[in-house]
């Protein structure tokens, strides 16, 4: 089972949903193993919402480039107000359309637990709670939090039934649970409600004029394509310190991040992704690290080389962004 695999040396088995399937599955995610589950819109692949290990490997099944922000599942409205700040909009909008295929962006809890790498880093959470029957039963099951991107390679089209799981993510997950087709099939509509006005940030199964008779107008990103795929529309993390990458020595007055056994001296304070070289434990520790930096009385942030394969494409795509001046899209 989970503990450290690698994404590509497990054993996949897809079970019918029933009721002894899905405990199983609730002591896998437990376990910080991976499963594949139906929502009423499209497959997710979960993982522990809390445990950085676990949503670095989901990453590392997904085969993801980057690090996107990942919508987090809960089952019910009041386990969503536990992880983040609700306003009024928020409250009426999780009154109205939860559960089902609604995804609202609020300001994350300092005590919301949820893994920094879970939402990218970014000071904002993305939440759900699902309408369906397999999805409601699991969360339950497992009683805490569920981070869950689609269950697909990165790259291709969200699956809809068991099967196009299977076709992308065997080999790859602990578990899939085969609920049939998905009655929405289409991802969730994602609306944005730490800024105002409120954005419609990813057209979904939820129709816009729904949401926009409960919490008024939504602002919609403009025609210029940039901002067009949800995964550029959040915003990034930035720190605040400037970054130097690939940094075979430091100063005392840098903080470091280092990776691997052979770490330079002198820093004012040194922090190891992984002092054993491993990409997924490197990915579980970057933006806790990188925070934590930050938050140093330091000139800059000095950053070791990471192998530029697996996660370590997604590290230093991460990396790089943050040393270009971060912030932004
Ligand atoms: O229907 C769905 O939403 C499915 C099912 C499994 O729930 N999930 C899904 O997840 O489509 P995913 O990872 O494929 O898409 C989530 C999108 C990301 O592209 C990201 O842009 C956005 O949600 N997102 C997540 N957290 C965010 C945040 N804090 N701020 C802005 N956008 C966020
Ligand atoms: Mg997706």
């Amino acid at each position: 089972m989970p503990s450290d695999m690698t994404a590509t040396d497990r054993e996949t088995r897809c079970l019918p949903a029933d009721a002894a399937a899905i405990a199983e599955a609730a002591a896998i995610l437990k376990a910080g193993g991976l499963v594949a589950f139906p929502t009423e819109t499209v497959y997710g692949l979960g993982a522990d919402a809390g445990n950085d290990r676990a949503v670095a490997r989901l990453f590392e099944a997904k085969g993801r480039p980057r690090f996107n922000p990942l919508i987090v599942h809960v089952a019910t409205a009041a386990d969503a107000a536990r992880l983040a700040d609700r306003d009024a909009r928020a409250a009426a909008l999780a009154a109205r359309f939860w559960p089902g295929p609604l995804t609202l962006v609020m300001k994350r809890r300092a005590d919301c637990g949820v893994s920094l790498l879970a939402s990218a880093g970014l000071d904002t959470l993305a939440v759900r709670v699902p309408d369906h029957p397999t999805a409601q039963a699991l969360l339950k099951a497992v009683g805490r939090p569920i981070a869950a991107p689609s269950a697909n390679r990165s790259g291709t089209l969200s699956p809809t039934i068991a099967a196009h799981v299977m076709a992308g993510l065997d080999g790859r997950v602990d578990l899939v649970l085969d609920g049939g087709q998905c009655p929405v099939g289409l991802e969730s509509t994602i609306v944005d409600l730490s800024v105002t006005p409120p954005a419609l940030l990813r057209p979904g199964g939820l129709a816009a004029a729904d949401i926009e008779a409960v919490a008024g107008p939504l602002a919609t990103p403009d025609a210029d394509g940039a901002v067009k795929s949800p995964g550029r529309l959040a915003r990034h993390y930035a720190p605040a310190h400037p970054i130097r990458l690939e940094a075979a020595a430091v100063t005392g007055d840098e903080a470091l991040i280092a990776f691997g056994p052979e770490v330079p001296a002198g820093a004012r304070i040194t922090f190891n992704l992984s002092p054993g070289g491993g990409l997924v434990e490197a990915a579980a520790n970057l933006f806790a690290m990188l925070h934590e930096a930050d938050r140093a009385e330091v000139a800059a942030i000095a950053v070791m080389a990471i192998p530029d394969r697996g996660l370590g494409r997604a590290i230093n795509d991460r990396l790089q962004r943050a040393a270009a001046g971060g912030g932004g899209h």
